[in-house]
């Protein structure tokens, strides 16, 4: 499965779902099953590394360091992956209009989510917050990222 994480500026949330999905499967042995990229909607950071408060959030929790740089989604995305997990209602427009015939494989992210429902199936922008938004981001991403994986396994244990 090729899961490709979807944010605006991919600096912040979708390289933070990138690390939390991959760490995740390799926890349950679906590494050889799983790869996980991120994109952003948006090309104004381009070239970037994360976000260093992203960097931090995932290193106060053990997950793993980011090797990424923030590429902007490509029409042939929509093709190479299984699956398109964006962030936000508003990046779910921007890629249902970009590729209207692959609005079967683009979901929210949170729509794995147990938690989640209604309005607070997005994971909230925390850009222009402070460490307390990026763990608040993150919260929402570990929950998600773990009803992703159980959908792919639904008994990681028997
Ligand atoms: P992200 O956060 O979409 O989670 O990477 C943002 C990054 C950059 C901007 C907004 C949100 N920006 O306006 O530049």
């Amino acid at each position: 499965m090729k899961f490709l994480m979807v944010c605006l500026g991919n600096i912040c949330r979708s390289p933070m779902a990138q690390v939390v999905a991959q760490d995740m499967a390799g926890q349950l042995n679906l590494d050889d099953l799983v790869e996980v990229d991120s994109c952003g909607t948006a090309g104004y950071h381009i070239g970037e590394k994360p976000d260093r408060r992203a960097v931090s959030a995932l290193k106060r929790r053990g997950w793993s360091a980011p090797d990424h740089r923030a590429r902007q989604i490509s029409i042939h995305d929509f093709e190479g992956f299984d699956l398109i997990l964006c962030a936000d209602r508003s990046n779910l427009d921007n890629l249902i209009r970009l590729a209207p015939g692959y609005d079967d494989k683009v979901k929210l992210l949170r729509s794995f989510d147990p938690t989640g429902s209604g309005s607070s199936l997005e994971v909230p922008d925390p850009y222009y917050g402070d460490d307390s938004d990026f763990d608040l981001a993150l919260d929402t991403i570990e929950r998600a990222c773990s009803g992703l994986l159980a959908s792919l396994v639904p008994n990681p244990g028997g």
